[in-house]
């Protein structure tokens, strides 16, 4: 099943204060060491008090816009992937919707944890490929630093704020830019390994629970490797693909064991895998569009590659995409100019 939607334009923005494992030290009971060594991250980015989840969306949507060379007025759809909105309603893609002029367009948030940006794409995807919208805007942002314990080591070394954004559209038929296959799936059961209460969750002796990141990391972990390297090796038989025509995976950053672990697994060679989580830790929704804004703004990507997502997190959710990157720019602005060179 292909679906003839590609990627035109990619963004991302995350927030300038950086925070170093060295100033973990200071707060908790742990070592810079002990942090790169288990996880592989150095420092991670909080958004500043007034940085929200939409203003971090709308910067990293303004930059997939310009990429693409569109305006706001030519989205149809604004989705969001996010488990830390501005508020619980509306919509934080309704304030990306307004604040990128996206007047034509509809908006909704996705929340599926760290799976929230590829959930968010793969719908983006079915909407132009049943002819519902021509243009979709797919964000991934979030500002877990406003729900991580600042307390528990297991969990606050992990976890960042920023945003990544892609603006998808209609596929040209003889052009490279596809969604080749994809896989999402979940596992409720599981849902105590890695949560969050909210301000709707059940009253405990009356009192409302906070919200906060609690998670049995090492479960987590084994599931996730598992999770990411059996979705991934699914979506490229899907494609009717190998691993040796994958160009370059773009995998969840939740942590540098993990990665190494899916591409010891699939038999992906490190040079293959687009790695960030160094400078970022884990930003949930926002880990696969910021690196992958940063991997076209590198040239690691081409025409024509095909590329993996692979993703996991709280639900238990898991999922993976595989595309044929299209380049970015928008058709319709390849079209106007060779109009121009037919004129010429
Ligand atoms: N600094 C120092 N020691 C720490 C620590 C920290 N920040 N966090 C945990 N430890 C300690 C533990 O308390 C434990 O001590 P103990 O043996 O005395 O009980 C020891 O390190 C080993 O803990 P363990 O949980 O087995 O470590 P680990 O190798 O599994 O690494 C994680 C912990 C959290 C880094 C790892 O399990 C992980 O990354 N899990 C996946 C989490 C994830 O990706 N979540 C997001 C999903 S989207």
């Amino acid at each position: 099943m292909t679906l003839a939607a590609r990627i035109s334009g990619v963004g991302r923005y995350v927030p300038e204060r950086v925070m170093t494992n060295e100033e973990l030290e200071a707060t908790v009971e742990t070592s810079s060491e002990w942090i790169v060594e288990r996880t592989g991250i150095r420092e991670r980015r909080i958004a500043a008090p007034h940085e929200t989840t939409s203003s971090m969306g709308t910067e990293a949507a303004r930059r997939a816009l310009a990429s693409a060379g569109i305006t706001g007025a030519e989205i149809d759809l604004v989705i969001t992937g996010t488990c830390t909105p501005d508020g619980l309603f509306p919509a934080t893609a309704s304030a990306i919707q307004n604040a990128i002029g996206a007047t034509h367009a509809g908006a909704f948030d996705v929340n599926a944890a760290c799976v929230g940006f590829l959930s968010g794409l793969a719908t983006g995807a079915q909407f132009i490929a049943t002819g519902s919208a021509e243009r979709v805007l797919v964000v991934g942002a979030e500002t877990l630093s406003r729900i991580v314990d600042w307390t528990d080591r297991g969990t606050c070394v992990l976890f960042g704020d920023g945003a990544g954004a892609v603006v998808l559209e209609r596929a040209v038929p003889g052009e490279p830019g596809s969604i080749d296959s994809l896989l999402l799936r979940s596992d409720g059961s599981q849902a105590g390994l890695l949560y969050s209460h909210g301000p709707c969750s059940p009253l405990v002796d009356g009192l409302q629970q906070e919200a906060k990141i609690i998670m049995d990391g090492r479960a987590v972990f084994r599931q996730a490797v598992t999770m990411m390297c059996d979705s991934a090796t699914e979506v490229i038989a899907r494609a009717g693909l190998t691993v040796d025509d994958i160009a370059l995976a773009v995998p969840h950053q939740a942590n540098m064991r993990i990665i190494t672990a899916m591409s010891d697994r699939l038999g992906l060679p490190m040079d293959r895998v687009y790695v960030n989580v160094d400078r970022y830790g884990n930003t949930s929704s926002a880990t696969i569009p910021i690196a992958l804004a940063e991997a076209e703004a590198e040239g690691r990507l081409k025409p024509g590659d095909r590329v993996l997502f692979a993703s996991f997190g709280g639900g238990l959710s898991w999922g993976a995409m595989v595309i044929e990157w299209a380049g970015v720019g928008s058709r319709r602005l390849v079209a106007a100019s060779a109009a121009r060179s037919a004129g010429a």
